[in-house]
């Protein structure tokens, strides 16, 4: 049986977990926190950054640091995850849905202008399977209009754009670490303030509008409530399994890799004969094996081969249904049309199995088995 995702748990994680409860502070922005943050500093060069309790959290917290209003606009990827669209939805704010690239199903850069209306105000960019979506010129339209850039990385810890890492590549980057992300707490996530004059709301934010982070630093005797925010504090307790993760960064890393190069070679020739189409990387980024996700040339095919993987009890996953053809997105009035490549590609991919303990050898077995079901 190969599933479709498994957390790697080691004696670190345990080790870390059972000192994080030793230590009596189970709450927030305690010692594994802390060192949390210098693991992003270390690797990635990270200053301000704040973990909350999801990456949809994280999200959220970026939709109150720019101050959205109610029926401000928001372009934004119709090729995500529902939190990417929540999270402003919540403010009120009007999602206006972006047409994807054919080659990493990111964001299209070159459609995002024309989308921008006197009512935009922020561009909300996904960088999908852990590749950075096209960030530079999607700054540059950015900073033309005066438009917040928030950057789901979500899928992206690790990866990097022209040697800049995921996450830092907006005003704002929002990681996951969710149990089917790469380094994981089970539940939570991260927001990187990449400007850090709003490091001192963000704090108050992620801790119900009050100032308690001051106290817990000294800077103040008495906290108070000074903002809007919510509980977005995750536990230290999960904070010490994010950190035995970060401290097994390059093992992790390079376990799922070895995946990802696996089913790379062995699909290639199926990619060739136009069986299927595999993933392709643009020069300028390297990534983290987040995802390895294949395009069949039908969704009937697609389904074909989730069920006979099934059979076989490879666990395959059929990713999003695009965020404007949703139920909800339709509920919005919006039209399936309105993003072609999306709505040709959303039936037609498939997620494969990936993760850090899974080996080579069941890597070949799922390519040997898709082999065996595609041209039999
Ligand atoms: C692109 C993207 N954004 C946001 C999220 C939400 O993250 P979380 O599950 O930590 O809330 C996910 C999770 O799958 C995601 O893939």
């Amino acid at each position: 049986m190969i599933p479709f995702n498994k957390v790697s748990i080691s004696e670190k994680e345990i080790q870390c977990v059972m000192e994080a409860l030793s230590n009596h502070k189970a709450s927030g922005d305690g010692p594994f926190t802390m060192k949390v943050y210098e693991e992003f500093q270390k690797r990635m060069g990270i200053k301000h950054m704040l973990l909350t309790t999801s990456g949809t959290t994280a999200l959220e917290m970026a939709s109150l640091l720019i101050d959205l209003e109610p029926g401000d606009e928001v372009i934004v990827p119709s090729f995500t995850f529902s939190s990417t669209a929540n999270a402003f939805m919540l403010r009120r704010a009007k999602p206006v849905f972006c047409d994807i690239r054919r080659d990493t199903m990111n964001m299209d850069e070159t459609k995002v202008e024309d989308l921008i209306t006197d009512r935009t105000k922020a561009i909300y960019t996904v960088d999908y399977a852990g590749i950075p979506c096209e960030a530079d010129p999607i700054n540059k339209i950015a900073k033309d209009h005066r438009l917040f850039v928030i950057e789901d990385a979500a899928q992206a810890v690790g990866s990097t754009y022209h040697g800049r890492y995921a996450g830092t590549l907006g005003d704002f980057g929002c990681y996951s670490f969710h149990e089917t992300k790469n380094y994981s707490m089970g539940e939570g996530g991260g927001i990187v303030i990449n400007d850090p004059q709003y490091m001192d709301r963000a704090e108050i934010i992620r801790e119900k509008g009050t100032n308690r982070r001051q106290v817990l630093k000294g800077m103040v005797d008495k906290y108070t409530w000074h903002d809007i925010g919510s509980s977005f504090l995750p536990s230290d307790v999960l904070a010490a399994i994010l950190y035995a993760q970060m401290f097994r960064y390059d093992e992790i890393m390079e376990k799922r890799m070895a995946v990802w190069n696996t089913y790379q070679e062995g699909l290639k020739d199926l990619d060739r004969q136009e069986y299927l189409r595999c993933p392709i990387l643009p020069e300028n980024i390297t990534h983290n094996g987040h995802m390895y996700n294949i395009i069949l040339p039908t969704a009937e095919k697609r389904d074909v081969l989730v069920d006979e993987l099934k059979k076989r009890q490879i666990y395959a996953y059929i990713c999003y249904v695009p965020l404007h053809s949703s139920p909800m997105g339709r509920s919005l009035g919006y039209d399936p049309q309105q993003c072609p490549v999306t709505e040709d590609y959303g039936d037609r991919v498939l997620r494969l199995p990936l993760y850090a303990d899974m080996t080579v050898e069941d890597a070949w077995s799922v390519v040997e088995n898709i082999k065996d079901i595609l041209c039999r």
